[in-house]
Order: C-alpha cells, then sequence, then structure tokens
C-alpha cells in the first residue's frame, strides 16, 4: 500500500515536470546535441534539467546579464542557457579543467549558435579566475565544477562581482544526508561535501549577500543555492 502511495506521488511529480518543461523549458536541437555529444565522448551525464536551465535564464534576464561567468562546462549545456540569455553585445566565459571536455563544449557551443559570445578557458578554474579581475564585473556567475572548491569560488566570485550580481551554485542540497548520517555515526565527512556544506554556511552568514537553497533537482534531493549580492 505504501508503496503504491509512493509510486502514485512519483508519477503526477514525474508528469508535473514534464508538463512544466514541455511548456517553459522544451530543448532545441542545440541543447539536445550537446547531451548527445556527451554521452559519445563518454562524459559523466550529470547536467543540470532544463527547468534549471531556464531558472538560469530567468536570473541572468533579472540582473540584465552582459557578463556571465562559469566554474565547471562539462559537454556546455547549462552554458548554451546561460549564453542565450545575453543580449547581442554580451559575453560568457566559462571555465573547463578538461581539455577533452573543453572540446565538446566548443562544438557544442557552435551548435547551439553562440559560439561568438562565449569563450572555453582550459585548466583549473583557480589559475584562471586572478585574470578575469580586469574582464568583470560578472552579473551573474554559476558555480558548478569540483564541489570542495566552492568555498574558494565564492570567495573568488565575491570579488568578481557587483552590487545587484547573482551567485548561483549546483549541487548544494546533496551534502545534508552525508551530514546527518556522518552527525550518528562520528565518522568522515569527505571533502566535497565538506566544501558544499561550508558554502551553504558561506553564504548564509555572509552580511553582503542574500541566500536562499532551492531543491529543484528531480526528487528534492539537490538542487541550487542562489545569493544576490547587496
Ligand atoms: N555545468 C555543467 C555540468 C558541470 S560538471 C552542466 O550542467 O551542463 C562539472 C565540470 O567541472 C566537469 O566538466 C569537470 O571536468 C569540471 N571541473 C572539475 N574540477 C574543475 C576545476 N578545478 N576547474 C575547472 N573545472 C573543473
Ligand atoms: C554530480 C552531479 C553534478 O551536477 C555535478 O556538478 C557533479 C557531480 C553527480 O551526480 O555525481
Ligand atoms: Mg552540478
Amino acid at each position: 500500500m505504501a508503496d503504491e502511495i509512493v509510486e502514485q506521488q512519483t508519477a503526477l511529480r514525474q508528469r508535473i515536470e514534464a508538463t512544466i518543461t514541455g511548456m517553459f523549458a522544451p530543448e532545441d536541437e542545440g541543447l539536445r546535441y550537446s547531451l548527445q555529444a556527451a554521452k559519445e565522448h563518454g562524459l559523466p551525464e550529470i547536467q543540470i534539467n532544463p527547468i534549471q536551465g531556464k531558472l538560469l535564464q530567468l536570473f541572468a534576464k533579472a540582473c540584465q546579464a552582459r557578463r556571465i561567468l562559469e566554474i565547471g562546462s562539462l559537454a556546455g549545456y547549462s552554458g548554451i542557457w546561460l549564453a542565450r540569455a545575453l543580449p547581442a553585445d554580451g559575453h560568457m566565459i566559462t571555465l573547463e579543467l578538461d581539455p577533452k571536455h573543453a572540446e565538446v563544449v566548443r562544438a557544442s557551443f557552435a551548435q547551439a549558435g553562440v559560439a561568438e559570445r562565449t569563450e572555453v578557458l582550459v585548466g583549473p578554474a583557480m589559475q584562471h579566475l586572478p585574470e578575469l579581475v580586469e574582464r568583470g564585473p560578472f552579473d551573474l556567475i554559476f558555480i558548478d565544477a569540483d564541489k570542495a572548491s566552492y568555498p574558494h569560488y565564492l570567495e573568488w566570485a565575491l570579488k568578481l562581482s557587483r552590487s545587484g550580481s547573482i551567485i548561483i551554485a549546483d549541487n548544494c542540497v546533496r551534502c545534508f544526508p552525508a551530514l546527518w548520517k556522518e552527525e550518528d555515526r562520528q565518522g568522515e565527512i569527505d571533502a566535497d561535501t565538506q566544501g558544499l556544506l561550508k558554502y551553504n554556511q558561506l553564504t548564509k552568514d555572509h552580511p553582503g549577500l542574500t541566500s536562499l537553497l532551492l531543491a529543484n533537482d528531480e526528487d528534492y534531493t539537490d538542487g541550487f543555492n542562489v545569493s544576490v549580492v547587496r
């Protein structure tokens, strides 16, 4: 009986999500190409979902973004959503560690028609961030790379932003179950989880930020941390 109710609720949630996606966040060929290219090159399938992509666009529009910075490009899926929110004279820089990923990103951006307004910088994000000071301030910053470094990325996001900029970090909800488990067992918390927990704490307490966690993935177990710079 309980199983049946869970199944019904899951089906209902999936139908609601499919309806919202179809109405407000349909994928075109460019976005689908990026997903397919990721698959073909054996990259992990860890992209944001279409509703999250549309939400990124909404945030970009809300702060009238002309300069966007993304940390962690993978195959360009989230980058396409973001770049498409830019005006004609806008620009997006995306940072990617893996040169193989970066190649796929460039192909995806070309397919999606956003090659001209985007730039892929290859290497560890921490190496590129200092050189971006003279290219800022960025109106929107999307953090989605190695989770252990999120607190450092926040530090740089604050340096690279202006009053009214929006800073979004993916995967900031998933750290809580690990925390609760380890609290019971008094064990070690891995570096990724620690990075995410610290990021949430820093954004919550920062006097220069107004922040909120949104459990906005498929099953409410992960989602965005969203901060507006005051
Ligand atoms: N934003 C993407 C998903 C990113 S997955 C999307 O939603 O479509 C995380 C990416 O961050 C991977 O491609 C990984 O190679 C990259 N990454 C990991 N560590 C990094 C680092 N130190 N600097 C830059 N990119 C990094
Ligand atoms: C995973 C998901 C992500 O969105 C990400 O940025 C990194 C890893 C994952 O599910 O493993
Ligand atoms: Mg992510």
